[in-house]
């Protein structure tokens, strides 16, 4: 970005892929849950502005299919953009359409237009590399260059990573370029005692992650739902917890591969249902009652989990530990993420959910080394896969 500002930018028209997939309330949908990662890539966007480009941007929101699909328009994004700027920002009502071309061509210098979401268009996610190309085309026609700031999305081979930045002048934001220089420093040089706490639902999703960093680390910590399958591999039943029982032997594999550097839960919080009002009670990991299911660890686990990050110097956490959203199943990730601001080491939160549980629990993010806007992405880069939008912009 700093080459593009140095180029002079006043006037030109700059296409900058941000990643505005944001979460929003659940009892609300028109209501953004946290924002962010609107707030991540503002001082690319603010930075441009004020020096008079005229800024497109463009970002995906959720997995539309391809069509446009009113539940995953980005208005409220734009809307919440131009109070986060300060300055009005256009909407777009399509992505490569006649509105956007004619909003594009409008634009006066340092003004912002947002394009409706890339996902509407299925060249945008197509695997296909004509229709891919042909819809990087229409996209590259808005502008002259080109900024790649969604470090989120950076993962993703899709038209507006991958392809754009092979037809215009292209340049990292800071985000992307900071995101990167963060986890290269985590993963090629991360100094011991290296923990890693991993949570979310499924050990599937984390399979590759996890036998990536196995050799790497001195302990992995892991919560969350996919503890469950963990669990039952060493033999406990798990009641309704939610369970992936084709991942069984892998886990056993991997605990006897780990040789105790896998640490898991000791106690839950186990409810009768999947909701804020269910009864609950606390468990420890052997006794999960048959008809109930775990949706929190309990405050042994949370006890022995702040004992072993309490002695990192590189932490890299991924997932909540529970159904955080819910007042009753918030303290295990409250409590470990707590633990986690108290390190004297270097601390990574990767990832959109563990993110936004850090925002959405009011803990200070000033206490984290840094927090990464990217869950899949950061997940990929610790895997050690070449990240496409990476790759693309470094040719
Ligand atoms: C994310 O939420 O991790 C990014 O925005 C990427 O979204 P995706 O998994 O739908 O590609």
């Amino acid at each position: 970005l700093d080459d593009l500002l140095g180029e002079g930018v006043s006037g030109r028209r700059v296409l900058v892929r941000a990643d505005l997939n944001v979460p929003f309330e659940k009892s609300n949908p028109g209501t953004i849950s946290d924002d962010g990662r609107i707030r991540a890539v503002l001082p690319t966007l603010v930075a441009l502005r004020d020096a008079g480009a005229r800024v497109v941007v463009c970002s995906h929101l959720g997995r539309p299919k391809g069509a446009p699909d009113p539940k995953f328009t980005l208005a409220p994004v734009a809307a919440r953009l131009g109070e986060l700027l300060g300055s009005a920002v256009v909407f777009a009502s399509d992505t490569v359409g006649a509105d956007a071309q004619g909003k594009a061509a409008a634009l006066t210098d340092g003004q912002v237009l947002l394009l409706e979401n890339l996902r509407f268009n299925a060249g945008e996610t197509s695997k296909d590399d004509a229709e891919r190309g042909a819809f990087a085309d229409q996209l590259a026609a808005l502008a002259d260059a080109y900024v790649d700031d969604a470090f989120g999305a950076v993962h993703r081979k899709h038209a507006s990573v991958y392809d754009v930045p092979a037809r215009l002048p292209h340049y990292a934001g800071g985000l992307v370029l900071r995101e990167v220089e963060v986890l290269k420093k985590v993963t090629e040089s991360p100094e011991q005692p290296y923990v890693v706490v991993l949570g979310g639902s499924k050990v599937s999703d984390k399979l590759a992650v996890i036998k990536a960093l196995l050799p790497k680390v001195d302990k992995l910590l892991v919560g969350g739902g996919m503890c469950f399958t963990f669990l039952k591999a060493q033999g406990h039943e798990v009641g309704k917890s939610l369970l992936e029982a084709d991942m069984v032997q892998t886990c056993a594999d991997l605990l006897e591969q780990a040789q105790g550097r896998i640490v898991l839960p000791v106690d839950f919080v186990a409810a009768t249902e999947f909701s804020a009002d269910a009864d609950h009670v606390t468990v420890p990991a052997s006794q999960i009652p048959a008809d109930r299911l775990g949706l929190d660890i309990g405050p042994e686990s949370v006890a022995l989990f702040a004992e072993a990050i309490g002695g990192a110097k590189t932490l890299f956490w991924n997932g909540p530990m529970g159904v955080f959203e819910l007042a009753p199943f918030a303290p295990g990730t409250r409590g470990v993420a707590e633990a986690i601001t108290k390190i004297d080491g270097f601390s990574v939160v990767g990832g959109g959910d563990s993110a936004a549980a850090v925002r959405t629990l009011g803990l200070d993010e000033t206490a984290f080394g840094h927090i990464s806007t990217g869950g899949g992405a950061s997940l990929e880069y610790l895997e050690g896969k070449t990240l496409p939008g990476v790759a693309a912009l470094e040719k």
